[in-house]
């Protein structure tokens, strides 16, 4: 169990709060065994028909923490991260993003997976892999291009710049924007709604949205292939070391 995730259960719905918010809600290892852990046991819960995942403070999640990606580079066995990304692949129950503020990297790929996605008014997002010298992951650069087009997937991946929650819903990640203090009443509701369906037909229908999930774990795994790599290459560690001295990165010794 993590302090930094707080886990709980009402009336069907399943809550999984990240609470790290001295670090913007930064995801460890530990912390994504939480989630995966978390979503795996609703699914086995017949008490539990919906989740919500969402933040704390001003932060949903600064993504990946930077300094656990470095510890954790050279891992050999399973890490939690990769059990959080196939659980969110493979869940059958619905799942609600409610993004309540930062949202940068898995921050935002994860919600390429939820069923439904609504964001406060004040939500940023962004997708920094490029910036630090990493590829994308979580399936985005299969799933990006398919909800929004090459163009504006390519905009978001390869740039990297932030992005406001018009914007996203825009592209198509959001279905709503609504007020920060409205947030939570709207994901409850919509929750509740969820959970009051006959369970197994709402399985089936995600099944039936989602039946390519096979392509984007394949998918998935050749993005983690690469991005394992990426992570003890030179300019990873410089994008790293840049982000910890509080400096912009020096890409222009690579060639
Ligand atoms: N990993 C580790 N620590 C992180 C973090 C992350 N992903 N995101 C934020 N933090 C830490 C900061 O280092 C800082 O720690 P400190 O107080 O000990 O110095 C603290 O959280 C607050 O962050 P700060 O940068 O001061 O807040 P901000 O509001 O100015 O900016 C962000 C917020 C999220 C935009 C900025 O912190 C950021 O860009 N973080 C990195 C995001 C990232 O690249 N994630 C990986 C994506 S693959």
């Amino acid at each position: 169990m993590s302090d930094f995730v707080k886990v709980s259960v009402s009336d069907g719905i399943q809550t999984l709060k990240i609470d790290r918010t001295d670090k913007k809600n930064a995801l460890t290892q530990e912390m994504y065994a939480v989630l995966a852990d978390s979503l795996l046991e609703a699914e086995d819960n017949p008490d539990i028909r919906v989740t919500i995942i969402t933040g704390t403070a001003d932060s949903f999640t600064s993504g990946n923490d930077l300094m656990d990606f470095l510890q954790s580079a050279t891992q050999e066995e399973e890490k939690p991260v990769e059990r959080f990304l196939k659980a969110l692949v493979s869940i059958r129950k619905p799942l609600i993003g409610a993004v309540n503020g930062i949202a940068v990297g898995v921050g935002t790929t994860m919600l390429l997976h939820c069923d439904l996605v609504y964001a406060s008014e004040d939500a940023v997002f962004s997708l920094p892999f490029v910036n630090l010298a990493l590829v994308p992951e979580a399936a985005s650069s299969l799933l990006l291009p398919k909800i929004m087009g090459h163009q504006r997937a390519s905009e978001l991946l390869l740039l990297g710049d932030k992005f406001n929650a018009e914007k996203a819903h825009a592209y198509g990640i959001v279905n709503e924007v609504v007020p920060a203090d409205k947030l939570e009443t709207v994901a409850l509701n919509t929750a509740k709604a969820l959970a009051a369906k006959a369970p197994e037909a709402l399985r089936l229908s995600k099944a039936l949205l989602k039946n390519d999930s096979e392509a984007v774990m394949k998918h998935m795994y050749a993005e983690l292939e690469i991005f394992s790599t990426r992570l003890t290459s030179a300019e990873a560690r410089e994008a790293m070391q840049a982000f910890m001295e509080k400096r912009a990165p020096d890409f222009k010794k690579f060639n």
